[in-house]
């Protein structure tokens, strides 16, 4: 395989879900492995994220809080798959984006480019708790992407041992990927060569 001439642009994933076959967190790991050269997913499990207590928080705050807020920090971009729970965001998500904002307006996510994904076994896909996710996002001075939204239905249909296999859905999450990496650059920090 070429080798790409620079170093991949990183994406952070966060998947809503701690379930261990989580269908968001497979839907992150299948694309994961299908990006080019150019870029590269590390998808940050939640399942050590303590609940938020501002008496831990502060310069040193909990060590796997520590881990989130840096790959956030050391990203240039960040993949949230989530399920909704009851029409909003699952607790898991909004307690790690919650630590993660802090301190107040100078945190980790500020100005970070975001691309909202949701899935679920039901009809609309989870759709309604991205609402919730982007306004947390924005709160917390994120830049989460204006696009078509991702909502992938009847996720359960379109896994297969372990994989996300429906070709208009990968092809679907490539193109808002690519509109992802546009937001990246729009940002500055990485201009094309
Ligand atoms: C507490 C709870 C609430 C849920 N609420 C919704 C819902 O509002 N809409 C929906 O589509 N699915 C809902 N579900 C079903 C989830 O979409 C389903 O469990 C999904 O597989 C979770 O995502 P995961 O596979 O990544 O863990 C709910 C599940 C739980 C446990």
């Amino acid at each position: 395989m070429k080798k790409a001439s620079h170093s991949p642009i990183q994406l952070l994933g966060i998947s809503g879900s701690i379930r261990r076959e989580s269908y968001n967190s497979t839907v992150l790991q299948t694309i994961a492995k299908l990006l080019s050269e150019e870029l590269e997913l590390q998808i940050f499990p939640l399942n050590d994220i303590p609940l938020y207590n501002a008496d831990l928080d502060g310069d040193s705050p909990p060590d796997a809080v520590r881990a989130l807020k840096s790959s956030i920090e050391h990203s240039d971009g960040l993949i949230i798959c989530s399920p909704e729970y009851n029409y909003g965001m699952p607790g898991v998500l909004k307690n790690a984006l919650d630590w993660a904002s802090r301190p107040n307006f100078q945190s980790p996510l500020k100005g970070k480019p975001a691309l909202i994904m949701t899935a679920s076994p039901g009809t609309a896909g989870g759709v309604r708790a991205q609402y919730q996710i982007r306004e947390v996002l924005s709160a917390a001075l994120a830049r989460p992407i204006a696009r078509q939204h991702v909502a992938i239905a009847q996720v359960n249909q379109k896994i297969v041992d372990g994989k996300l296999t429906d070709e208009t859905t990968i092809n679907f999450v490539l193109k808002a990927i690519e509109d992802l990496i546009g937001e990246v650059r729009l940002v500055g920090k990485r201009l094309p060569k």
